[in-house]
């Protein structure tokens, strides 16, 4: 034991000699801004926005210290796609690692960069992000698989953008006039958080683009006029390369591609942007469904002019990202037919105790509880493997070592992009929409799947995904549509507690819920004495929800008239986009 663990130390301390830590020191603050010309106020870092990106290259410790000065609201920061392996208490949801930073409360976040790839933080405090409080997480690769094969790399942010505040959206949609389950729909579509964007490009050059989603709803629509994609990652693991002409790029996933210049400069050439608000991008159809556009340019000579006016007549060959082959060839986790752990969930929409649209898997919302799914693991001995224990958070407790496998059934009409924290699961089989739920036995599992961490389920049609339960910690699974979050369309991993229990809570993330009297230790209801007594522990979803705002305010009761234009306004919506039950 004492020679490995020598040897473990010395082998660290080489492979870490070069790396650096990288420290942020972030206010988090209101800032105006006017990213599509409509100024309205926005969570800044700094007094800045958009946000600043995180950037490090494998091996280096970040280190962001929060200060949050809004004032009125919480807050917190997730690192979307980062494993955080050994740092389970540092990933950021509000409720499940940690506590709301309150109004004044500083928080450490420390981790380190141990895969490549293009990733995002965002906060991850009840509906928060859609507010501004999101940018770039870029970990460059010393050995990067594409090295060689291109010349210069750009970011390109896409995403949905609100003019209405996210607090004002929450109180609008979680109310019992809306019967059709409706999320509020976006006012534009930003590139790059702008409304316009250029691409410089320079002929006989390749250039690698990393494309992040940061949209709280819809997803973007990407074609280049005359420059094929060559795709080399998603959500930062790599794929063996794959042309595609158009790629649908859901909330929260990344794409990497190459894009080969001409070799010679004869004009400048668009790219368009979609916001794609198509419920079903399958079966198209529906009017409107495209109504932001943003056409880019790839500008190789100022003097040539403005680019050719670029249309795509349809959407039609989106890349079938589920058929893209892992480029480090793992194998099938597990025997096609046979998984440690099987977590089927059947997705759909219905109304609380109150009459208040929610989301369930299999008929459970998500209910944030007392103390932190996380520090109940931490706190409650060996009982940690009880998942009654952790109260209504839809938990499901893994093993070490398992094989675990997740089947999302998704019963409704529209399509819903599904991220798991802390894993880069196997995509087994995504099916196109309309082929009801999984009855299979994984005779058509790939033998290489691809992986990522956000998967776009198709409507009434479902996925299978897989991935080895080596790394401790307490994991969201959860639809990515924020809204869908908000309506409680969230599942909680439970992963090896037995190498949970005892682990320390840092002094600063204590001091935030000490500042909030919210406990920190035992089962959900904060039981330190009888672990199966929930006594006390959330059982019925706030009314509503506004877990963003400090302190919570007490919420009036809707005037009958109010109600009446409410319901007017949601019907006249649906009615738009010719829905019933548009859960996208
Ligand atoms: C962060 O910035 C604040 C305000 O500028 C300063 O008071 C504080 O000392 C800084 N903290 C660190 C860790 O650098
Ligand atoms: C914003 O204003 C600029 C300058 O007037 C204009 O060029 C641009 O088209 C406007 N963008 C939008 C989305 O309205
Ligand atoms: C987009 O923004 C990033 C910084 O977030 C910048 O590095 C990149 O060059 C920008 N891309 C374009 C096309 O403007
Ligand atoms: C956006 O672009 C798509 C594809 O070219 C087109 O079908 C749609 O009509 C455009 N929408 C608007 C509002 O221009
Ligand atoms: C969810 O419900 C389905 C259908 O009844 C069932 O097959 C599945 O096992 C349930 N999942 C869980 C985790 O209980
Ligand atoms: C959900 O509840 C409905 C109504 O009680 C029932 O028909 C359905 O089988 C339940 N679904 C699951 C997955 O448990
Ligand atoms: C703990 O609480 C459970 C549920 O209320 C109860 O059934 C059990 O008897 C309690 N155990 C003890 C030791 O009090």
């Amino acid at each position: 034991m004492q020679s490995l663990t020598t040897f473990l130390f010395l082998a660290l301390s080489a492979s870490l000699a070069t790396c650096k830590t990288i420290t942020y020191n972030w206010s988090i603050d209101f800032v105006n801004a006017a990213p599509d010309n409509f100024t309205r106020q926005v969570i800044g870092i700094n007094g800045q926005w958009p946000c600043p990106t995180i950037e490090g290259t494998v091996g280096d410790q970040i280190v962001v210290h929060v200060t949050n000065n809004l004032g009125t609201q919480s807050t917190g920061l997730h690192f979307h796609g980062l494993n955080q392996f050994g740092t389970q208490v540092m990933d950021g949801p509000s409720g499940v690692t940690q506590c709301p930073i309150q109004p004044g409360g500083t928080f450490t976040y420390s981790f380190n960069l141990d895969a490549p790839g293009t990733f995002w933080y965002h906060s991850h405090n009840m509906g928060q992000y859609p507010d501004g409080l999101r940018g770039p997480l870029i970990v460059h690769d010393p050995n990067d698989p594409y090295a060689g094969q291109f010349d210069e790399e750009f970011v390109l942010t896409v995403s949905d953008w609100y003019h209405t505040p996210v607090p004002t959206l929450i109180d609008q949609m979680l109310v019992t006039t809306n019967t059709h389950f409706l999320p509020p729909f976006p006012d534009a579509l930003l590139v790059n958080d702008s409304s316009s964007a250029q691409l410089n490009f320079q002929a006989g050059k390749t250039y690698k683009i990393k494309v992040i989603s940061m949209a709280a709803f819809a997803a973007v629509l990407l074609q280049f006029d005359s420059h094929t994609m060559h795709l080399i990652s998603i959500d930062g693991s790599y794929v063996q390369k794959k042309d595609a002409y158009q790629i649908r790029v859901a909330p929260a996933q990344r794409y990497e591609f190459l894009l080969t210049a001409q070799t010679s400069v004869r004009r400048n050439y668009g790219f368009l942007a979609s916001l794609d608000m198509n419920r079903d991008y399958a079966t198209g159809g529906a009017t409107n469904v495209w109504p932001f556009n943003i056409t880019g340019v790839i500008q190789y000579d100022a003097s040539k002019g403005a680019p050719p006016a670029f249309s795509v007549p349809a959407w039609t060959s989106v890349q079938d990202d589920a058929k893209l082959v892992a480029l480090d060839n793992q194998a099938l986790i597990g025997q096609p037919d046979v998984v440690d752990k099987d977590i089927r969930l059947n997705f759909n929409f219905g109304f609380d105790v109150n009459g208040i649209p929610r989301a369930y898997f299999n008929n459970s919302t998500y209910i944030s509880q007392k103390v932190p799914s996380l520090f109940t693991a931490f706190t409650t001995g060996s009982s940690n493997t009880n998942p009654i224990i952790y109260g209504d958070v839809n938990p499901f407790v893994v093993n070490k070592g398992d094989v675990v496998q997740i089947v999302v059934n998704n019963l409704d009409a529209a399509i819903h992009p599904f991220h798991l924290h802390g894993h880069q699961f196997q995509v087994c089989e995504r099916p196109e929409s309309g082929k009801g739920s999984y009855t299979g036995h994984g005779r058509n599992f790939p033998a290489v799947p691809p992986k990522r961490d956000t998967i776009a389920v198709n409507a009434g049609s479902y996925v299978v995904l897989r991935f080895k339960a080596e790394n401790p910690g307490v994991w969201l699974f959860h639809c990515h549509i924020e809204w869908h979050v908000i309506m409680g369309l969230s599942a909680t991993i439970i992963e090896a507690p037995q190498e949970l229990a005892g682990l320390t809570i840092p002094a600063d993330h204590l001091a935030v819920c000490q500042a909030q009297g919210i406990p920190t230790a035992g089962n959900a209801a904060g039981n330190t004495a009888n672990y199966t007594d929930l006594t006390g522990a959330n059982t019925v979803p706030l009314f509503p929800d506004r877990g963003a705002l400090f302190p919570k305010r007490s919420v009036p009761q809707v005037s009958a008239m109010k109600r009446d234009k409410r319901t007017s306004k949601l019907a006249r919506r649906a009615a738009d986009f010719a829905i019933d039950g548009y859960g996208l």
